[in-house]
């Protein structure tokens, strides 16, 4: 049907007759000559008809924003002063000598403008327009590339795409479940992976060595900017390599996905961090490097100090004290600006948000300008200075309570700030996050949970683990890009004495292990090989490599923040029949829900 894309034209075919199929971008009538901009994926073409072609001048008059359309014609210069050099074909124009309607469009929802801001159920209820958007015609082209760069790299490196079922049974991810009913099984349903983690696990058993898979989880959880209920995971799992080995060759693949895709060099090697000092210097177990802020423990001083809201949490084994230097603070944020930062804080559960401007450390205690000074002596006040390496200007923020309040309040504070005074170094930080706990302890449950998942291996013997749980660490890994976690994994327990260990540290009875999980642990029986692996949130790489602000731009049919999917009314009410085939009775039978 056609000779050529509309946006890969340019001189090379000047003087030639070509054909192109595409959208009407723009139709501009300058009196006696008609413009059209026709767009296809490649990008938009100029085409010009004069009213002395009669036939396609009489089309031309009459087609509208978004018709498909025709049109055959001559390659020619654009005249002087009219060159786009913003476009491939900003040189050349098409004089038109046909014009064929392929079809009409009734005028869009929305213009097919990147620039022009959208309701976001409106770009989702009509998401075909919205995709013709060059910006995000972009982005699915950067995650064609993403995924064809990480399968190559995969391929070349001897893993095996294998897939994996969709309607299983549970996989614990810390979500709830997606489930189907079975028609053929009365009472009985299927789960939606949350991940293929056991099936990866058992084809490690099953000698695959290396398996990989390009693959949908379902996930039943709070929505945010960063999480879908169904998503894309880049999922890896490997025989016979130890967690450095697992993390070097993941680097490598993710610096080469960076080069090929957009053209980023990445480290050489990525830095690793504990998870320890991770929390304690930024409150979070995915930091964002490029903020040079550091949270810096300050109770040892605040002890006996005359003021509760420090002492009390600083003589508190679960409270934590903390300062947040902000260099040259005292210039940058006004006394409004810490108010709207008190604010900020207490979303995260945060009482107040004491602070220290530095005017002159010279002066002693008369240079620092807040209300708390007043409660410690100098001493106090120099040894703070000096933890946080002070230097006049500066503005000095205080977080004290219970330790996961402060982490969250100051972890949150120093990213804001990062952003709102523009302190960001460098573009890409990668780190390794490792030494995870194995658990932490559910007050709520009076439990313990598994940080990664319950198939993390312990670093330490199962002994020990049950001696201590609350302090062990696992073999797990994350890897975290500019504050977030791109992807995560560990080495797996291979043996069921210690697989059954873990359950029962996680209150997983025998019985309910062998309900849920025997077919794993009859595999490990079976001479399961010490294995491990990964998996990448493949829509969340794909967000950060086009710069998108939510997983959902890279993602051609998104759910909305409420779970549903407004280009086809999902969920849906089914039938009484379909009901009735499944054995299933409604509590609130249809039409009486609220
Ligand atoms: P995990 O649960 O950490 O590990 O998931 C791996 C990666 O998947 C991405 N991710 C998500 N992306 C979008 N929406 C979501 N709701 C969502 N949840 C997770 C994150 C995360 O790092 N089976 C293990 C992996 C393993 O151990 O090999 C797992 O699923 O980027
Ligand atoms: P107050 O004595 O309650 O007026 O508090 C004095 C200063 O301490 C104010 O600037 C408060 O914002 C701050 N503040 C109060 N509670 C906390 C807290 N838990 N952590 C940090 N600062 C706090």
């Amino acid at each position: 049907m056609r000779t050529h894309k509309c946006g890969e034209l340019n001189k090379q075919q000047l003087g030639t007759t070509v054909t192109i199929n595409g959208w009407v971008h723009r139709r501009r009538d300058h009196g006696g000559v008609i413009f059209i901009d026709l767009r296809d994926r490649a990008g938009l073409v100029q085409v010009v008809v004069d009213p002395d072609v009669a036939d396609a001048f009489a089309t031309a008059e009459h087609v509208r924003s978004e018709y498909v359309l025709s049109i055959t014609g001559l390659v020619r210069n654009r005249p002087a002063g009219t060159v786009n050099p913003n476009m491939v074909s900003g040189e050349i124009e098409i004089l038109a000598k046909q014009i064929e309607v392929l079809n009409e469009s009734e005028t869009p929802p929305f213009p097919v403008e990147s620039e022009i801001e959208v309701n976001e159920e409106l770009r989702l209820r009509y998401r075909y327009i919205d995709l013709r958007r060059v910006a995000m015609q972009e982005k699915m082209k950067v995650r064609r590339d993403v995924t064809r760069v990480l399968r190559n790299f995969l391929d070349d490196n001897e893993f095996f795409e294998i897939e994996t079922p969709y309607l299983t049974k549970a996989t614990p991810e810390g979500a709830r479940d997606y489930i189907v009913p079975s028609r053929t099984h009365e009472n009985a349903f299927f789960a939606l992976p949350q991940s293929p983690q056991l099936y990866k696990q058992i084809l490690m058993v099953a000698g695959m060595d290396r398996y990989y898979q390009v693959v949908r989880c379902f996930r039943d959880e709070d929505l945010r900017a960063d999480r879908q209920p169904e998503f894309t995971q880049l999922d890896i799992e490997t025989s016979f390599m130890d967690e450095d080995e697992i993390m070097t060759i993941m680097e490598e693949m993710i610096r080469q996905l960076f080069a090929k895709v957009i053209n980023v060099e990445l480290d050489a090697e990525f830095p690793r961090m504990s998870y320890q000092e991770a929390v304690s210097k930024y409150g979070i177990d995915r930091p964002d490097l490029r903020i040079p802020l550091e949270l810096v423990d300050i109770a040892e001083d605040m002890k006996s100090v005359d003021f509760k809201v420090f002492s009390a949490p600083a003589n508190d084994p679960k409270g934590r004290v903390v300062a947040l230097r902000v260099p040259n603070g005292g210039e940058k944020l006004s006394r409004k600006d810490i108010e709207d930062l008190t604010k900020y804080v207490s979303i995260y559960g945060a009482k107040g948000l004491a602070y220290i401007k530095v005017n002159d450390l010279a002066a002693g205690i008369d240079g620092l300008q807040s209300p708390i000074v007043k409660f410690a002596p100098a001493e106090v006040w120099s040894s703070v200075l000096a933890k946080t390496n002070a230097q006049n200007g500066d503005l000095i923020f205080f977080g004290a309570d219970k330790a996961g309040i402060v982490n969250e309040a100051m972890g949150a504070l120093r990213v804001k700030l990062g952003h709102d005074l523009n302190l960001l170094e460098g573009e890409w930080k990668p780190v390794w996050v490792v030494d995870f706990p194995m658990f932490d302890w559910d007050e709520k449950t009076g439990r313990y949970n598994a940080i990664h998942h319950p198939f993390t291996a312990p670093s330490c013997s199962a002994e020990e683990l049950v001696a201590n749980p609350g302090i062990a660490l696992s073999r797990a890994y994350d890897l975290v890009l500019n504050g977030t976690e791109v992807g995560g994994g560990s080495i797996r327990i291979n043996r069921t004495a210690m697989q059954s260990t873990v359950f029962e540290i996680l209150g997983i009875g025998e019985e309910e292990a062998r309900e849920k999980f025997g077919f794993l642990l009859d595999a490990l029986k079976y001479g399961a090989p010490p294995h491990g692996g990964l998996a990448f949130g493949l829509d969340r790489l794909v967000m950060l490599m086009t710069g998108s602000t939510s997983i959902r731009d890279v993602i051609a049919f998104p759910k909305t923040q409420s779970a549903a999917c407004p280009l086809v009314s999902a969920p849906a009410v089914v039938t009484d029949e379909q009901l009735k085939e499944l054995g299933i009775r409604l509590i609130k039978p249809a039409g009486k829900e609220k």
